[in-house]
């Protein structure tokens, strides 16, 4: 297990940690780290949960479904995928423009966290369980997540930049969620995450002038694994038909409403990026919106109105709220702060309650990716 080079080798999570570009990134540097760290309503946080109520978890209502599917992922056709290979060109860190370079590190940072943070829950629930089938797909999941978050940090370190994910997992604020919140947040962030990363490969693969970096020549197969951990919450909220309906549509509404605006927000803050990629960051959250909608039609029974006019401009309100309550912290100014405050929570609670989509929910949940 030791002398494993590289986590996109790993067969497990364990290996993918104990893996020799693991351990170089934990001599790190401390800029990536701090802002790895940090705790914002747009920054990704670390999750914990009551892991006795999803090991009780009973798979036997999806149970053709789930074999598929773990099948799928234990077949592990990215095995040794998440690596530089000759496809890997060279990049120019020092001659790329200041502003880009620090938005596409911030990018890669908060990526690198987000993929690290997915595996440290989905290892805890390995680590905790005892219901095989729950073990088996979160051993899988974290397998998974380590070997993106691996890859990240090897695209950092050629910019000088390691995150050191030892030290998060030990020091980053554990946010806690009831596992039904979870579902609906783990769902929707690796459905999103498929979207965000299918739209910007096929985006690249018409425009090859605009791929600034490789990374971007591995979003396909990267999505993908995002695709089928996605599918598994899908399955695992299919066990039990009362948490996507009744009440619980409220909070499915919530956690859309939140995920689709954070994404909006957070990559307005970003527009040397968007710019290098070419993309409209306004087209892009469209239509990364409109396939995470259309997917997530396979378990919830409501999509958001994302064609209704109060939608964008809801949107657009609370980004500018979000940007002049970061300019008021700045500066110290407490009233600032909380009329910008205020402003963010009134565009909120106006994208909430746009009327929402209904449907009818498939008896077969399943799908394959389609973008
Ligand atoms: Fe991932
Ligand atoms: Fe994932």
């Amino acid at each position: 297990m030791k002398d494993l080079q590289h986590s996109a080798d790993a067969s497990t999570v364990e290996e993918a940690m104990a893996a020799q570009n693991y351990e170089q990134a934990i001599v790190d540097s401390e800029g990536a780290t701090a802002l790895a760290m940090q705790n914002t309503l747009l920054t990704p946080r670390f999750y914990t949960t009551d892991f006795d109520e999803m090991d009780a978890i009973d798979v036997s209502p999806v149970r053709e479904d789930w074999d598929v599917l773990i099948g799928q992922m234990q077949a592990d056709p990215n095995k040794g995928h998440f690596k530089k290979n000759e496809d890997w060109d060279h990049i120019d860190w020092e001659g790329m423009e200041p502003k880009l370079k620090a938005e596409f590190i911030d990018f890669l940072v908060s990526s690198c966290t987000a993929e690290f943070s997915g595996c440290v829950l989905y290892k805890e629930m390995k680590r905790r369980g005892n219901n095989e089938d729950i073990v088996t797909l979160f051993q899988l999941m974290a397998r998974d997540e380590a070997r993106h978050a691996g890859f990240i940090n090897d695209a950092l370190r050629e910019a000088g930049i390691a995150v050191n994910l030892g030290f998060l997992t030990q020091k980053k604020k554990y946010t806690y969620f009831r596992p039904k919140f979870i579902y609906y947040a783990t769902y929707l962030s690796e459905k999103i995450g498929y979207a965000r990363y299918i739209t910007i490969y096929r985006h690249l693969e018409a425009n090859p002038e605009h791929r600034f970096h490789p990374i971007f020549k591995w979003f396909k197969e990267w999505c993908n694994d995002e695709f089928s951990h996605g599918e598994a919450f899908a399955l695992l909220m299919k066990t039990d038909p009362k948490l996507t309906s009744g009440g619980n549509v409220w909070w499915i509404k919530f956690f859309l409403t939140a995920v689709y605006s954070t994404m909006y927000v957070r990559d307005h803050q970003r527009p040397a990026f968007h710019a290098a990629l070419g993309v409209d960051p306004d087209w892009y959250a469209h239509e990364v919106f409109t396939k995470t909608s259309e997917i997530s039609k396979q378990v919830f029974p409501i999509t958001l109105d994302i064609d209704h006019p109060r939608w964008q401009r809801g949107l657009e309100r609370l980004q500018k709220a979000n940007a002049d309550l970061a300019e008021a912290k700045q500066s110290g100014n407490i009233f600032k702060r909380i009329g910008a405050s205020a402003r963010a929570a009134s565009a909120f609670i106006s994208l909430y309650t746009i009327p929402a989509k209904q449907h009818d929910v498939p008896v077969s949940t399943r799908l394959e990716p389609a973008y």
